[in-house]
């Protein structure tokens, strides 16, 4: 694969990286990701960013297309996540750089992963801005976007806005930009990177996007450190109101449920609550945990305004599966969502208990009592399992609505 410029003097010289499919603990199969970084040639030659240290060479050698690594005078590190710093090192020893440039938050990470003596070390702050030639870099510290560390980089005269982790996507393509993709899949990916990487740091998105639109910046480009770069006003557009709408998280109308079972009795549950959402109108996915991995449950979540999960009694508490995708939601922080559990027992029944104390240590709103049954559902386990997907259904209506 070439560098690719992207602008006039500007290049991408980033890794494609197919075979990642964890992504400390998030699944990114069977898209794998990009890391992205990008050159600048001007009156100061300017590396935004490394990639993955195993994908070092790769990018070394896309990097030697464009430019002699030693011409680079400038490496700016937008954030010391390995992902994007696992090779600076290897770089910084290459280039020998005049200066390098990282936040203030940043300090404290790039000299925490690395021996940085003899490092020519600059600290940015928002509103700090460097000559390189005939263009300004601005930078603009977003911390928690997604570490303390993380900051964008801002070019005026290119119009461009090197966003690092900000607006990405897990995904591994010989493309380049989001107007090269099936638009559905990319907004998938979207949503997927938003939900189990971004979601807890929503107010910081906010803020951010704000900022961005307090100082005026004029973008016609948008170039995160994974994924496709959007490379018009339109797609600019299209990705600033997708993280303002996600970010937001309004309540919407769909109801996403998700069980493990042991002997079927909490998987008959789990489509009763179906057939409730159904007659009230709300429109579901129902999610059997042995074939879905926690990473996907959260994906979904992004367009779903319910949650119902369900777990028989195993060992006093909850399977281990229901438990793992509590948790992993839990730390995620999804807001402003209505709940509902349920669950099937052989003597002492505390599955559902469990599961509502984690929904409701999310803040969930829990318009039903929970819905259990011992070994078989009943008719009457069944009748009320379809009552909790009613109860559910109209409270997540009335929430969409405002009321
Ligand atoms: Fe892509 Fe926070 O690293």
């Amino acid at each position: 694969m070439k560098p690719v410029e992207i602008k006039k003097d500007v290049f991408w010289v980033g890794a494609v990286d197919f075979g990642c499919h964890n992504f400390h603990g998030y699944s990114i199969a069977p898209r794998g990701t990009t890391y992205n970084c990008y050159l600048v040639k001007d009156e100061k030659n300017v590396l935004f960013d490394t990639v993955q240290n195993h994908h070092s060479e790769d990018m070394i050698t896309r990097l030697k297309e464009v430019i002699e690594p030693e011409k680079i005078d400038y490496i700016v590190v937008n954030h010391l996540e390995l992902d994007h710093a696992g090779c600076l090192p290897k770089l910084v020893q290459m280039c020998k750089p005049e200066k390098i440039f990282c936040s203030v938050m940043g300090l404290k990470s790039i000299s925490g992963y690395f021996d940085t003596t003899g490092w020519p070390i600059h600290a940015v702050k928002t509103g700090d801005v460097v000559n390189i030639g005939k263009r300004n870099i601005h930078f603009v510290e977003t911390r928690m976007l997604h570490w303390p560390d993380s900051m964008f980089s801002y070019i005026p005269e290119d119009k461009l806005l090197i966003s690092n982790d900000a607006f990405g996507q897990n995904i591994a393509s010989s493309m380049r930009f989001a107007d090269e993709v099936d638009r559905t899949g990319l907004e998938l990916a979207i949503e997927e990177y938003y939900y189990n990487i971004v979601l807890p740091f929503s107010p910081q998105v906010t803020k951010t996007i704000e900022l961005a639109e307090s100082m005026g910046l004029d973008i016609d480009m948008i170039a995160p450190d994974h994924g496709l770069i959007f490379r018009n006003k339109e797609d600019v557009g299209f990705i600033l109101n997708k993280y303002r709408e996600m970010a937001e998280q309004k309540p919407q109308k769909r109801a996403l449920i998700f069980y493990d079972t042991m002997w079927h009795s909490t998987e008959t549950l789990a489509y009763q609550i179906g057939s409730g959402l159904e007659s009230v109108g709300v429109p579901y996915r129902i999610m059997f945990l042995k074939n879905h991995h926690h990473s996907e449950i959260m994906t979904e979540l992004a367009r779903c305004g319910a949650v119902i999960a369900g777990s028989p009694t195993h060992n006093n508490g909850i399977l281990p599966t229901v438990s793992a995708v509590l948790s992993y939601m839990k730390g995620l922080r999804p807001q402003n969502r209505v709940g509902g559990a349920f669950g099937s027992f052989g003597w002492s029944g505390e599955s559902v208990r469990t599961i509502t104390e984690w929904l409701e240590s999310m803040k969930m709103d829990l318009p039903s009592e929970p819905v259990k049954c011992q070994y078989r559902p009943t008719p009457e386990a069944l009748q009320a399992a379809v009552e909790l997907g009613r109860k559910v259904g109209l409270a997540l209506i009335d929430k969409v609505n405002g009321k």
